[in-house]
């Protein structure tokens, strides 16, 4: 038994999905809702919330591999809850800021869970990706309220990943031998700006997404009334504010650990046009 945590999210869905193409079997997707959760046929929903693991009970028995995301809930927990009913491999998502700028919280949080998981007893895969694709979906409500998206930083070019080659290089880990003890830094195929995503998006939308460059300070005002002060920062810091060589480099580590080339953000504009309209 496989069980998927963060099932209904970017990576967890795909997931699910290459899971079942794959004929994977049987698989336990988590969710806080079920009644909400549409999962691929024969994929069992069952519900749990990652902060409290004596809610995930149920959700881990009989389950010998899971696929966890970091930062979700009570991690220390929820791997010993893992063990003691009997998991024995974990694919962690973890972030390519644990290399590229340990200074930040959320990095040094998410190193911690690493070390928690090595430490674990279980076996381990470690997936650090960049920047997600998806993060785009942040402007879509911009674009279909008010037809214009304000950002900062245009010019800096990221190898922002699309979460299913994420959710591609899960499923090979979680099923095929040869991915255990590995820690794999994932990213897209090529660097993309802001403005090259404005670009791509309004392809797929078939017209223009009229564009407005702001400063950091305003853009920090904007983020830190969502995320407050600390977390708006050090995203700003990955947008472009404190970018180095690290972030910047484009791996291709989907293409061999799956097969296939990383998809474009093209790709991902095009698979999630919806969003925008
Ligand atoms: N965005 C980036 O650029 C980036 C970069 C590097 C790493 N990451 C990491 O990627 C992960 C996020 O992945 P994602 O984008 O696929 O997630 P997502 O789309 O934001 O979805 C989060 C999922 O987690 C579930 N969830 C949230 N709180 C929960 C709780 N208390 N208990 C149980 N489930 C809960 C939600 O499911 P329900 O609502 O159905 O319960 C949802 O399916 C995080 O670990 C993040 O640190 C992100």
């Amino acid at each position: 038994m496989i069980l998927v945590t963060g099932a209904t999210g970017n990576i967890g869905s795909a997931l699910l999905e290459e899971l079942h193409l794959a004929g994977a079997a049987p698989v336990r997707g988590l969710t806080r809702d079920a009644a909400h959760a549409s999962f691929p046929e024969g994929i069992e929903a069952v519900e749990g919330d990652l902060t409290r693991a004596d809610s995930l009970k149920a959700a881990l028995a009989g389950a010998r591999s899971l696929f966890l995301l970091s930062g979700m809930g009570a991690e220390a927990e929820i791997l010993a809850a893992a063990r003691r009913a009997g998991v024995e491999h974990v694919v962690l998502v973890s972030s390519i800021t644990v290399e590229t700028h340990p200074h930040l919280p959320a990095a040094g949080e998410n190193l911690a869970v690493e070390w928690l998981l090595k430490d674990s007893g279980m076996a381990w895969t470690i997936l650090r990706p960049t920047q997600f694709a998806s993060n785009t979906l942040w402007w879509a409500r911009e674009i279909r309220e008010r037809g214009v998206v304000r950002a900062p930083y245009p010019d800096i070019g990221l190898p922002a990943i699309h979460p299913a080659d994420i959710a591609a290089v899960a499923r090979v880990a979680l099923t095929e031998p040869g991915h255990q003890g590995r820690t794999y830094v994932l990213t897209g195929p090529e660097r993309v700006t802001v403005r090259d995503q404005l670009a791509a998006s309004g392809a797929v939308l078939g017209r223009a997404v009229p564009f407005v460059e702001i400063g950091r300070q305003e853009a920090h005002r904007q983020m830190a009334s969502l995320m407050g002060d600390e977390a708006a920062d050090a995203v700003l810091d990955l947008m472009g504010g404190d970018v180095n060589d690290a972030l910047l480099a484009v791996h291709d580590t989907v293409f061999r650990v799956t097969g296939a080339v990383a998809r474009s953000f093209r790709q991902w504009a095009s698979d999630n046009g919806a969003a925008f309209r």
